[in-house]
């Protein structure tokens, strides 16, 4: 029994729970059976994003060796980190290019892991290839928006027409902020962003109709994160009322010990309450929950990287049992399987400028605690 991680002022390890112990003796030998090879033992499935590399690149990606050997020990499905966004497929209005998906698609069936979509729609200008931004919709904007998003949508469904089990139809369509739905070219188009979000999961349906279709947000269970969570509550309750075909919610699961902490167990039960409120919520309206992009970010744990990696391990533990305790959850992704390539090196570095540790494995593909803590909570 883990009698929890207590981190003193210190930063020291003053009370280990038996995740974090394995820290303490220099580091965790990768428990196995592999990951999805445990999930699968109680129904579910595990996996993680790919890259697209050239053949032998240090990359994120199957054709790199060293990250195949962890991906395909550890994982039986797999979604593009980039290669299916539009800002990779659609280098102008009129082209497609298909050539790094089809080659991490490629790649992961013969690995043999199903592959996930991400993503027919990310909502957000931010992140339309330009030419969308600055698209001249003409005389009839509405039917123009509609002529082109359902064209992307039937375009990719068609071309991997029973390659994709699961399809991020909708990617982050609420602004944290204040809960409310982003604007954007399409919607702007359309007026509205109702209009243009029930048709992306509607032509999907139709075009995609084996496929679970996934609207996928990266709120979260902190304080701060109410009106991020009530937004897309909001827009859950709506696809019901209005009859648009949405399966489950994609809970990105990008966690973070954000502030110095006394005890990490303490942390999540402090969490836990709202955060099962919002999940009860989810599942009330019908919806299943997939863990699709689970990290952890540790900005909040000292520098040492045995305290660090068990405080990292021990609230991965608590995050995954509290969402593993919904029969509704059966994929868990997480957003690489290593430090190497993960996109938390880039992304809100530590104050104190050290590399985030928030992967499976470490930069050297080093199981980590968190791989054994991961491990533990997809055999309870
Ligand atoms: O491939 C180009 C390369 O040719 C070019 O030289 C280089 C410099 O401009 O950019 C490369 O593309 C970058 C791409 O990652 C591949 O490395 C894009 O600029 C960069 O914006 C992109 O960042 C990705 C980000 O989504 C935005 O698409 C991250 O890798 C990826 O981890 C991140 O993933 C998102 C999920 O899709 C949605 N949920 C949040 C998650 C983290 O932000």
């Amino acid at each position: 029994m883990n009698e929890g991680t207590v981190i003193d002022r210190r930063g020291a390890i003053v009370g280990a729970g038996a995740v974090a112990a394995g820290a303490m003796l220099g580091g965790a030998a990768a428990a196995t059976p592999g990951l999805h090879a445990i999930a699968a033992t109680k129904g579910r499935a595990f996996g993680t994003c790919l890259s697209w590399s050239p053949k032998g690149a240090d990359a994120g990606s199957l054709a790199n060796p060293r990250y195949a050997a962890l991906a395909t020990r550890d994982c039986g499905i797999a979604v593009p980190e980039n290669a299916l966004k539009w800002q990779a497929l659609r280098p102008s209005p009129a082209a497609y290019d298909f050539a790094r998906f089809d080659a991490i698609l490629r790649d992961a069936e013969r690995a043999g892991m199903r592959m996930r979509g991400h993503t027919l729609l990310w909502h957000y200008d931010r992140w339309f290839p330009k030419w969308l931004v600055d698209h001249d919709f003409g005389k009839a904007p509405a039917r123009e928006a509609a002529r082109i998003l359902t064209q992307h949508i039937r375009t990719v469904c068609a071309r991997y027409a029973g390659r994709i089990y699961s399809y991020d139809v909708v990617n982050e369509a609420v602004d944290p902020a204040d809960g409310s739905l982003r604007s954007t070219a399409l919607s702007r188009a359309m007026g509205g962003a109702e209009a243009v979000l029930d048709l992306a999961f509607r032509t999907a349906r139709e075009a995609a109709p084996k496929a679970e279709l996934v609207y996928n947000d990266y709120m979260s269970w902190e304080a701060g994160n109410e009106k991020h969570r009530d937004g897309v509550l909001r827009l859950l309750a709506g696809f019901r009322t209005r009859g648009v075909p949405v399966d489950a919610l994609g809970v990105q699961s990008h966690i973070g010990v954000f502030a110095p902490t006394d005890s990490i167990e303490r942390l999540v039960a402090t969490l836990s309450p709202d955060w099962r409120a919002f999940l009860d919520r989810v599942v009330g309206m019908g919806y299943r929950l997939v863990v699709t992009e689970f990290d952890v970010r540790d900005r909040g744990l000292p520098a040492d990287i045995a305290v660090r990696d068990a405080g990292v391990a021990a609230f991965a533990k608590g995050y995954l049992d509290l969402m593993l305790s919904y029969p509704q959850l059966r994929d868990v992704l997480c957003w690489g399987m290593t430090d190497r390539y993960s996109w938390l090196r880039g992304f809100e570095p530590r104050p104190d400028g050290l590399p985030t540790r928030g992967a499976p494995y470490d930069a050297s593909f080093r199981a980590k605690p968190i791989h054994a803590a991961m491990h533990a909570a997809l055999a309870r």
